[in-house]
């Protein structure tokens, strides 16, 4: 796969790619991304995160870099440009560069950077049937989650944290509850089957994957509630999973070495992991060999 990258206005090959030092992206993190995949060559839930992307812009006042169309044109035509099949589509938007100075800088124009890298979704589908392991950390962002920043130090350090205890991800503990993970969203399935995941209010990001899962879960069912819930629910709980554009639906079996429900990915976990997968498979005709 060439790797061709976009940065303002060029199509240029990855190790050429560069911005100003005096990136407010750089400087202050002044900056809002977003991450996609695209499967078969196809975008999957491309219209949510492009929606996402406009509402993180409007919360920071940081003008839009182009229409939501040329923008869907630019990432199609790196994609190709790429020759990506299997892959993640990285794209951010900075205020733009400035001689540093805190306040918006007046005319600032914003930089527009994406890039594409080979993903291999398959590895998803077969760790849905092991399932994935997670820490708590302590919650140490700001108040407003809900915007796709990329100030993201905390996250950052949770994932390490994770990482070095031999997890996969470190969900976020605030006041007793859980928040969601370091780059996912965590759900609880109550001993009824109900599902539980955080409301989208200011203290996570909601997630297109989330989004997703919830509609396709009412429409099987199955009852959603969206309440925070407390670490002690999520050990009790009979299941629990985490979703996110890179990892669809994955079982948690274990938090803080204690196993949730019986210790292995449950049953209602795998059957809302297979409505993801049906839903990529209806979006972008992708199927991996395997799930689970
Ligand atoms: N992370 N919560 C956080 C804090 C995230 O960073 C992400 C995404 C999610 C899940 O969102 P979505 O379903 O839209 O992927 C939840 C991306 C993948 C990342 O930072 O790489």
């Amino acid at each position: 796969m060439p790797r061709i990258a976009y940065v303002d206005g060029a199509y240029v090959p990855l190790r050429e790619a560069a911005v100003s030092i005096e990136d407010r992206g750089l400087q202050f993190a002044d900056s809002v991304y977003e991450v996609a995949v695209a499967l078969n060559g196809r975008l999957f839930d491309w219209a949510g995160h492009l929606a996402r992307l406009r509402r993180s812009l409007a919360e920071l006042s940081i003008a839009e870099p182009m229409g939501p169309s040329a923008l869907d044109l630019v990432a199609r035509k790196l994609l190709a440009k790429n020759r990506a099949r299997e892959a993640i589509l990285y794209l951010q938007v900075t205020r733009g560069a400035a001689r540093r100075d805190h306040g918006f800088p007046p005319n600032a124009r914003p930089t527009l950077v994406m890039t594409v890298r080979p993903f291999d979704m398959s590895i998803r589908a077969r760790q849905q049937a092991t399932g994935i392991k997670v820490v708590t950390q302590p919650e140490q962002r700001w108040a407003r989650r809900d915007i796709k920043t990329t100030s993201l130090l905390p996250n950052v350090l949770a994932k390490q944290a994770a990482r070095q205890a031999g997890a996969f991800e470190a969900w976020m503990v605030e006041d007793g509850t859980i928040t969601e993970g370091a780059s996912t969203n965590a759900w609880i399935v109550e001993s009824d089957g109900t599902l539980v995941t955080h409301p989208a209010d200011h203290n996570i990001l909601a997630g297109v994957m989330r989004g997703t899962l919830i509609r396709l879960a009412c429409a099987d069912g199955f009852k959603v509630e969206e309440r925070a819930f407390s670490l002690q629910q999520a050990s009790a709980a009979a299941e629990a999973f985490i979703t996110s554009t890179t990892a669809p639906c994955l079982g948690v079996v274990s938090v803080n070495g204690r196993p949730v429900g019986k210790g292995a990915v449950g049953p209602v976990t795998l059957r809302l992991g297979r409505l993801l997968w049906g839903e990529i498979e209806r979006q972008t005709g992708y199927r991996p060999a395997t799930i689970g």
